[in-house]
């Protein structure tokens, strides 16, 4: 694969405005303007690389739209639920257990993550199965640092990660709307991917319950429901793990759920997306193979009949 390269979308256009020129300052204060993730759209441009047409189209999204429509069925089937119920779900005290085909199996602690793994900001697409669309500017760190400290084995073949169980603290597990806990899944080498991201905030502020707080995983070539909320549980497999959309509907949503515009779901189209936040009379916009990040990871597919695979 060729050299890792982060997506070109200028920060401007994702923050709101003043937050991003408050950060701006403080990056060219620390003399790191043009080193990191998040400038490289700057970066990008001041090679003479330009933007990519795609990010032309791209209209910021507010906080507040992140942050109450949301899909997190342990908290709600509503959109707005997750947000309103958000207050039941306590992330002190938090551990994630990782297990399987590791050299090293055991148990991180929340409160030891940021020390293990430093986060950097990721502004990312972000493409729910429903045909809607957002672009979020993530505070994580990437998922291999954190499954590298845990020496997978070859037998290690995928991973697979489980939201909390707890009616108490998630109300919407006590209806029998999904089997639970939420299980997802990904191919090992989609995992180790350095786009695949564990998220524990957004817009520089700590993860809301209502998007997956204390952490949740981020992968952005992916359908939305790919991106598991609230873990504790990260597992080496052999076997390709079951994951829960793909258990409750084989039909219509797959293990792999990249994004692509040529394989409608089953019971819509999946050519354009709403982005979020545009108004219910703003046109759709075409969907991008991959979500846009077809350069990066398409070679993972290489051979593969994502038709079938889908
Ligand atoms: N994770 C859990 N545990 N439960 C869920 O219901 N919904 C998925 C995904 N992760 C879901 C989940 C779906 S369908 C989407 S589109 C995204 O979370 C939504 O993330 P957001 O609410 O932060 O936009």
């Amino acid at each position: 694969m060729s050299r890792f390269r982060p997506p070109s979308i200028p920060p401007s256009q994702i923050t709101d405005e003043t937050v991003w020129k408050k950060r701006r300052r403080i990056m060219q204060a620390a003399g790191v303007l043009g080193a990191g993730v998040l400038l490289a759209g700057i970066t990008e441009a001041g090679r003479g690389g330009g933007r990519k047409k795609e990010d032309d189209r791209l209209e910021p999204t507010p906080y507040r739209y992140i942050t109450t429509y949301n899909n997190f069925y342990e908290l709600g089937t509503g959109k707005r639920e997750p947000a309103e119920n958000a207050h039941y779900l306590t992330t002190r005290p938090w551990s994630i257990e990782v297990s399987g085909e590791c050299e090293k199996p055991g148990t991180l602690d929340i409160e030891d993550l940021p020390r293990l793994f430093p986060t950097e900001e990721r502004i990312y697409r972000f493409r729910c199965v429903e045909a809607w669309a957002m672009v979020v500017p993530w505070e994580g760190f990437p998922l291999s640092k954190l499954l590298k400290r845990f020496q997978p084995t070859s037998k290690a073949k995928y991973v697979e990660f489980r939201t909390l169980y707890d009616p108490e603290r998630m109300p919407g597990q006590k209806r029998n709307v999904l089997p639970w806990p939420y299980v997802e899944g990904l191919r090992m080498d989609e995992a180790m991917h350095p786009l695949t991201l564990i998220a524990t905030g957004l817009y520089g502020k700590p993860l809301p319950a209502q998007n997956g707080a204390p952490l949740r995983l981020v992968v952005p070539w992916k359908y939305g429901f790919k991106s598991i909320k609230s873990i504790v549980s990260i597992r080496f497999t052999e076997k390709q793990p079951r994951n829960t959309w793909h258990v409750l509907q084989p039909d219509e949503y797959g293990f792999y759920a990249n994004v692509n515009p040529a394989v409608d779901h089953p019971r819509w189209s999946q050519k354009r997306e709403r982005v979020l936040g545009s108004g219910i009379f703003a046109d759709k916009q075409p969907t991008l193979p991959f979500n846009g990040y077809a350069e990066q990871v398409a070679g993972l597919y290489r051979g593969m009949d994502l038709r079938k695979y889908f």
